[in-house]
């Protein structure tokens, strides 16, 4: 055989940017966008009603313009909406702005922009060194109702010809809503939608049918240079399905697997790269949702996931919101509770990923409230008059500290639980070089914490990355520190922060090498009776202690 002209060989090395890998996304920090409510292309503020389910004129253009807002809170990384062409006017549930309803995939939604103006977005991104993953549909399609045709086992005909390209009714499983979603026949080949809105289900066990798809999704990721791809409804699909899918699309997958238990989730991480980790978005939900959440609920749920999953739970996608849930702001009005919650992706194995509109405290519930346009609230990035921005930002940087930090392997160590066993309203989570202690008490408490083994080091001087307190583990690593109004507090060497000449609490990290820090300690009164014990907590106005 001629060996290929070298000019050849370097051109298909060049072409386009690396596949990316789970291993280069595990170092990302994601930020999740629905594109038709965040950024307008000529950056007007058009009025946008959730409740209308309409198009509000977000587009791909827009968010270029916009990108500085995303990395200066320091994510590297963006998940947009669903960019094929999508069932066109109005159907019962209103327009398919949110691009879940796809009716043509072999062109892009008009909505949003060109393909030229999605090439120009994947370029913006590169160059600025970060990730585009895209959101893929490919359970079912959409078409509106025939109107002439009788239903089959109560789901209306469609008007299949407006699909492109499964144009015919043998192109989809035989009309059945899922009753029984302990029956993964029925989940897998009967229909999600209902009788207003029918989903067609693909046939994904007929092999034409599969042939294009792995074709379309090659096709896709080529042509427009996508870093990694976020699976819809990828449950609703045959397991078997997915390794060639996989394959064919040459880059990171991660899949919605909509289920709270890790013997569901777990083989799903045997088929694709990844899964967004939903078991652990319900305990984390309903563990910071009170003072009477279930934390150790937390502990046990990831302990699971990090022993079922493949290669542990490095690679899934941990959250706190998404377009489909209500958003955790709705669900309390304690903002105390909604800082150590958004703490904990960041303290997780996984990839954290953060939905558009957290750092502007967004408070909409369930779709289709959650998916403000983010115009409205003008982008406002001053991080003093953001508070919840301004925490992400600091989670961001700590974690890219970690990450690099020399002496550790903040990637490759699962994070440990060094809360004691039992219902504590107190769990402390360890991923060295970071360590966070979260409290589901609430604004009007206040929390002494006492840990016979920080895992910082011994005698070190350690920072709250999110307040800039400084403390100091003693001589065995034990730490003892006080926080209050029940805000979450991570700890990080100052040593690494230094390390990493990280812009993260500079002054006081400069002031400490320079020896003018000042130990703010634990109280002194305390230091002796918190070795014995794991944790101590004090509720203002009502003193307890928890041995
Ligand atoms: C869209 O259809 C729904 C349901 O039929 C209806 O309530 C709504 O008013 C329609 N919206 C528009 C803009 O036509
Ligand atoms: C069926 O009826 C709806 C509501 O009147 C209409 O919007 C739609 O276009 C009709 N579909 C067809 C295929 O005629
Ligand atoms: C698979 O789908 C193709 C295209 O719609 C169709 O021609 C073929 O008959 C189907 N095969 C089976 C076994 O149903
Ligand atoms: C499971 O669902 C399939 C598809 O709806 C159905 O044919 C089958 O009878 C169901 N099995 C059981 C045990 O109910
Ligand atoms: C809290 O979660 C733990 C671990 O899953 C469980 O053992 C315990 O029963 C739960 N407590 C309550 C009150 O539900
Ligand atoms: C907690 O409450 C105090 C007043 O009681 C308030 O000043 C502070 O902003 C609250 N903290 C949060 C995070 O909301
Ligand atoms: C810290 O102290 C503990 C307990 O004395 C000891 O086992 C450990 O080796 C020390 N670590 C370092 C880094 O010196
Ligand atoms: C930090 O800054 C120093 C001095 O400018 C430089 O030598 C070192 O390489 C930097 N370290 C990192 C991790 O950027």
């Amino acid at each position: 055989m001629k060996a290929p002209h070298l000019s050849l060989v370097l051109s298909a090395l060049t072409a386009g940017a690396f596949a990316a890998s789970a291993a280069d996304w595990q170092k990302r920090s994601i930020y999740q966008v629905v594109v038709d409510r965040f950024a307008t292309s000529d950056g007007s503020s058009p009025p946008c009603f959730t409740g209308d389910r309409r198009y509000c004129g977000g587009t791909w253009d827009g968010l270029i313009n916009k990108l500085d807002y995303i990395e200066n809170m320091g994510f590297d990384a963006v998940w947009i909406s669903p960019i094929v062409a999508n069932v066109a006017g109005n159907t019962s549930y209103g327009e398919a702005y949110h691009g879940y309803w796809p009716s043509d995939i072999n062109n892009l939604n008009p909505h949003f922009g060109t393909p030229d103006d999605l090439k120009n977005l994947v370029t913006a991104l590169h160059g600025r060194g970060m990730y585009l993953m895209v959101d893929v549909v490919v359970n079912h399609m959409v078409a509106l109702p025939d109107n002439t045709s009788a239903s089959t086992a109560g789901v209306p005909a469609l008007d299949y010809s407006t699909i492109t390209p499964f144009g015919t009714s043998t192109d989809y499983h035989a009309p059945c809503f899922i009753q029984d979603y302990n029956n993964q026949t029925d989940v897998e080949q009967c229909w999600l939608g209902d009788v207003n809105l029918p989903l067609a289900d693909l046939n994904t066990e007929n092999q034409t049918t599969v042939d294009i798809m792995y074709q379309w999704i090659g096709d896709l990721v080529k042509t427009y240079d996508i870093d990694g791809l976020r699976i819809d409804t990828a449950k609703h699909i045959r397991k078997d399905f997915w390794p060639g899918f996989a394959s064919a699309a040459g880059v990171f997958t991660i899949a919605e697997i909509l289920e709270g238990s890790t013997d569901y989730t777990a083989p799903y991480t045997q088929v694709l790269d990844s899964i967004l980790d939903y078991p652990t978005y319900f305990a984390l939900t309903d563990g910071f949702k009170s003072a009477s959440g279930n934390l150790s609920n937390i502990a046990n749920i990831i302990t699971q996931a990090q022993k079922s999953y493949k290669g542990g739970a490095f690679s899934t996608g941990a959250f706190l919101d998404n377009h489909d849930q209500p958003r955790f702001a709705s669900t309390t009005s304690d903002q105390s509770l909604v800082r150590n919650a958004m703490v904990l992706p960041y303290i997780h194995d996984g990839i954290p990923i953060v939905y558009y509109g957290q750092e502007q405290g967004f408070q909409g519930a369930s779709d289709p409230d959650n998916r403000e346009a983010l115009w409205l609230s003008d982008y406002v990035d001053d991080p003093a008059q953001r508070p919840l921005l301004d925490q992400l930002g600091r989670l961001n940087a700590a974690r890219k500290a970690a990450i690099s930090a020399p002496g550790y392997s903040f990637l490759e160590s699962p994070m440990k639980f060094v809360s004691p066993p039992g219902e504590a309203p107190t769990i402390a989570i360890s991923k060295p070089p970071l360590l966070a202690l979260l409290t589901n008490l609430g604004n009007q408490s206040t929390v002494v914490y006492g840990l016979p083994d920080a895992g910082l080091g011994n005698n070190t001087a350690v920072i709250d990355i999110l307040n800039c307190a400084q403390w100091r583990t003693g001589e065995t690593g034990e730490i003892h520190v006080k926080r209050e109004h029940g805000m979450p507090q991570v700890l990080m060497p100052a040593s690494v922060l230094s390390a990493m000449n990280s812009t993260l609490c500079r002054d006081v990290v400069t002031k400490l090498a320079a020896g003018q820090g000042t130990d703010s300690g634990a109280p002194r009164e305390n230091r002796q009776s918190l070795v014995a014990i794991m944790f101590a907590f004090v509720v203002t106005g009502l003193s307890m202690m928890l041995v």
